[in-house]
Formats: C-alpha cells, structure tokens, sequence
C-alpha cells in the first residue's frame, strides 16, 4: 500500500454548500490558486451542474490550475456528468466525482428509491464516467449509516466499472473514531477487489470528531485519501479541517508513517483567505490557525519556551506560514513592495487596473494607520474595495452624528448601477442607522442573521472587519468589509452582501 496520503480539498464544493459561505467565480479563483500554491493534490472546484455560476467556476478553475486535479462533483445522472465533463475539459487532471445515497433511510425517504435501483444507478454512473475521463470517484451518501452488506455490493461493483477512489462519507457526521476505522477496515477486507481502488475518507463534524474520525479511517481503515476543507468550513459543523489532519499526520510522522506533498508554510494563508472570503470568523483558540495557537500567555510557559521552544510547542509556527515580523509595509513603500507582498500571500489581483485600485485604498489606509500588517493587506484585498466591476452597489462616503442622550443619525452616499445616491436614517446606534440608511433607498427587505466586529490586528488602531449576513427569499449570503471606521466597515460590509444577494443564482443541493 502507498505511504502517500492525498490530501482532497473540498473548500470550494461542501465548504461552500455552508449557509452564506458562498464565493463568486473570481474569489473562488483566487482560493484555488492557493490551494495549488499550497500543493493540494485534488481540488474540489464545484458542482457543476448545480448552476451556471458553479459550472463557470468549475471550468474557470480548471483552466487556470495545473498542478492539482481538479474535480467536479456530479449526482449519479448522465446529464450531471456530461455537465462536470465539459466544465473539467480544459484541466491538465480532471476527476468526476458522482454520488449517490445508499442509507435505507436515504433511500427510502429522500430518494424513494429501492436498493436494486440504486445499486444500478451508482453503476451506470460510474460507467458513464469512465468513458469521459479516466480519474473518477464514487461516493455512497450516508455511507457510514448504510447496511454493510449493501455497500459492500455496491463498492465491488463501481470499483469494476472502474471506480479510481471510492470515498466513504459519514454524511451526518455520526461516526465515532474506532467505528469509523473499523468501518472502512472491513470494507477494505471483505470487497475482493478493493486493492483496485484508493480509499477515501470524509467526515462532517457534527459531534467534534471529523479530524479523528478521518485519523482512525487512515490509520486503522488504510484509507490513502483524506476529503477536507481549509478552516473545518462546511454545512452544519462543518468538514474535517485540513490544517488540522495535515499537521496532526507530519507531526505524528512516528505514528502515522505517511508522507504528504503539501507545503504547510501556505496554510496560514489559506486560513485567512477563506475566513476573509467568507466572513467566517476563525475562533482564536482554533488549532493551528488561530490567533492563539501559538501564543504563551502563562509565565511558566513562557519561560520554558524561551529556554527551549520544545518544552510547549510541538510545531514550528514558521512552518504553517506564521511569521515572527508582522509589520510588513507603511507610508513610504512603493507600488512594487505592496506587489510583492500581495504575491507573497497569495492575492493575485487580475489586472494592472486592479493592482493600481489596491495600490490606492493602501496609500489612503497608509495615511490614516501607521503600520500595515499582513492582514491589513488581505482585507483590503477581499473587502470588495478593490474592483467594482459587476457590483450593483459600491461604497463611496458615510457621515453620523451619535451624542449621549440623542439618536443616532447617518447618512451614507453609494453608487446603484454606477449613479449615485444617497440614503439617510436613524437607529439604535450609528452602525444601525448607517444600515437603515442604505437599506432607506435599496430596499432588499432582506433579514439580517448575523453582525459581528473583529479588530483584525488586536489594537484599537487596527482595522475593524465587519461580517453581515443577510437572508432573502430562502437565500443567505456573507458580506464582510474593513475600515478603521468600524460604522464604514458595516456599511461597506453590508452593500457586499446586497451585491451577493442580487448576483448568485439558484442552484441545486449536493445532499438533495
Ligand atoms: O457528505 C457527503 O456525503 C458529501 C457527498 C456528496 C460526498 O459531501
Ligand atoms: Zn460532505
């Protein structure tokens, strides 16, 4: 057996399918091209039958990434195939991968189908997409709830229509460590013609226990493959997190004897570009990734890092890409250091008329903040300040009154359809009236769900980033924007999730 574990990131399909956590083509790009830079070996771009946008998205990838796989996820349908086929057409490695459930309660509840039928279905599936690309993986849903002896028939049969990967998903994330192990164990030993395939694993962390879990399938289950998402991102509690089994399985190299091609200075990175992308915040004390996770704020462990960095930290900081220096550029630096650094951390701005607005929003944020951190540069990059092209709405002045004893007042001037207007209100607060003023005039009627501030590097100097979600007709979206004005932040924050509310289509869900 191989000792290569191949990492498949699935940021941009299941992390996406999470309630507001939806990118457009060209941040979903950007993402993939970190994931490249981060040397991923699959990466799961999108399903591309879902819509037109996650086909464009699919195909927009697929063309611009070449040194990962690149995979589009399909149902069981010869139209959903064709659909991922034609998306993947220009990648160097492309890889459809089809599913369908195989839990009786799937099955029959959901699917209304019976086993028989299935069982044919998942077969014709994998058939059809032999025939259009050689790399394709099947995924029995729920199948960590299904009856063994089933999935066993169907697992031998997709692996002769020749299945590459057969992937075991615990849908609901109801798996338990050893079970889940034990699980793909038996699998593995009673398909006779399981050494024809790698497997896969891919947990969702309902109960806390998808890195385990996924631990458990590799080390006692042999599988090869681990399925996972940048930050844990996905429905409910989210996707196994990649952060976390790639460290967990180079730290623990004496244990899990495997060796992995990615290149870890590249997962901070990743880390805040999905969380900026998204809005989903990283919890400080997150492994890995957090802000605090490697910070010693106890004495004793401060000194014993001091006189030797092993008696509390059992990985190097600098090897998951946290760097000692922070402040990376002020006032006088030049259009090519804030270049540079942006290439440094994976922000890859289109165009010159691109780089040029990003060069401008630094200058003006250089005059009014002394020292420019890394994640200064990342929000200016992701708050949808820097290119307007295809943006109903766009920032451009905001003015608030607030006194002790009197209501807030604000008046917030933005671009509709390239013309200006200006809306005006009062509210709670001025982060409540900003918003009532812009919602005065565009008049979405869409619910706000969620409001939070980080300060995104610690002080009252740093820059606030804003996070809004907001609900209309059964759709949510993010929108998140960054100004030391914390009330600019909001308004900018919430024009981006209008601007996502009117631009994503409908599509279809992956568990539907
Ligand atoms: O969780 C799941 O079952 C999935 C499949 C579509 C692979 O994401
Ligand atoms: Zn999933």
């Amino acid at each position: 057996m191989s000792d290569k574990l191949i990492i498949f990131d699935t940021t941009l399909r299941d992390g996406e399918q999470s309630p507001g956590a939806s990118m457009t083509k060209d941040e979903k790009l950007r993402i993939a091209r970190q994931l490249e830079r981060l040397k991923v070996d699959v990466i799961e771009a999108g399903f591309a039958a879902s819509s037109n946008g996650d086909f464009e998205a699919v195909k927009g990838i697929a063309n611009a990434i070449k040194d990962s796989t690149i995979c589009s996820l399909s149902r069981a349908n010869d139209r959903d195939i064709s659909r991922a086929a034609e998306a993947l057409k220009g990648a160097n490695s492309a890889r459809i991968h089809t599913f369908i459930a195989t839990s009786a309660l799937h099955m029959e509840k959901k699917l209304r189908m019976t086993p028989d039928q299935v069982f044919e279905q998942a077969k014709q599936a994998v058939r059809f997409a032999r025939n259009l690309v050689s790399d394709v993986e099947f995924s029995p849903e729920d199948g960590y709830r299904s009856d063994m002896d089933f999935l066993c028939r169907v697992l031998e049969a997709v692996i002769k229509e020749g299945a590459t990967t057969v992937n075991v998903p615990d849908t609901v994330g109801y798996a338990v460590p050893e079970l889940y192990g034990n699980f793909i164990k038996e699998l593995r030993d009673r398909i006779p013609n399981s050494d024809k395939a790698i497997w896969s694993v891919h947990c969702h962390n309902d109960l806390g226990m998808a890195v385990a879990n996924s631990l458990a399938g590799v080390k006692i289950g042999g599988a090869r493959q681990v399925e996972c998402t940048i930050n844990g991102l996905g429905e409910r509690a989210g996707n196994c997190s990649l952060e976390e089994v790639v460290m967990a399985i180079k730290t623990r190299r004496d244990y899990f004897g495997l060796s992995l091609g990615i290149d870890t200075k590249h997962i901070l990175a990743a880390s805040r570009m999905v969380s900026q992308t998204t809005g989903f915040v990283v919890q400080p004390n997150k492994a890995v990734v957090g802000a605090n996770a490697f910070a010693h704020a106890s004495g004793i462990h401060q000194d014993g890092v001091l006189k030797a960095r092993d008696t509390y930290e059992i990985m190097r900081a600098e090897d998951v890409g946290w760097s000692a220096n922070k402040i990376v550029l002020g006032k006088l630096s030049g259009r090519n250091a804030f270049k540079q650094r942006l290439l440094e951390l994976g922000v890859q701005l289109e165009s010159e008329t691109d780089i040029n607005a990003a060069f401008a929003k630094f200058k003006e944020l250089a005059d009014r903040k002394s020292e420019i951190f890394d994640e200064d540069i990342l929000a200016l990059a992701s708050d949808g300040s820097v290119s307007h092209e295809d943006e109903q709405f766009v920032f451009v002045s905001l003015s608030q009154h607030s006194e002790t004893g009197e209501r807030p007042q604000a008046s917030v001037v933005f671009t509709a359809q390239g013309k200006e207007v200006r809306g005006s209100s009062d509210g709670n607060g001025p982060v409540d009236a900003s918003l009532k003023a812009i919602e005065s005039h565009v008049k979405s009627g869409a619910e706000m769900v969620l409001y939070s501030v980080n300060a995104i590097s610690g002080s009252t100097e740093s820059q606030g980033e804003v996070t809004v979600r907001l609900q209309n007709s059964g759709r949510v979206v993010n929108g998140v924007g960054s100004d030391p004005d914390i009330v600019v932040a909001s308004a900018k924050a919430y024009l981006s999730a209008l601007n996502k509310l009117h631009s994503k289509a409908e599509r279809v869900a992956a568990q539907g």
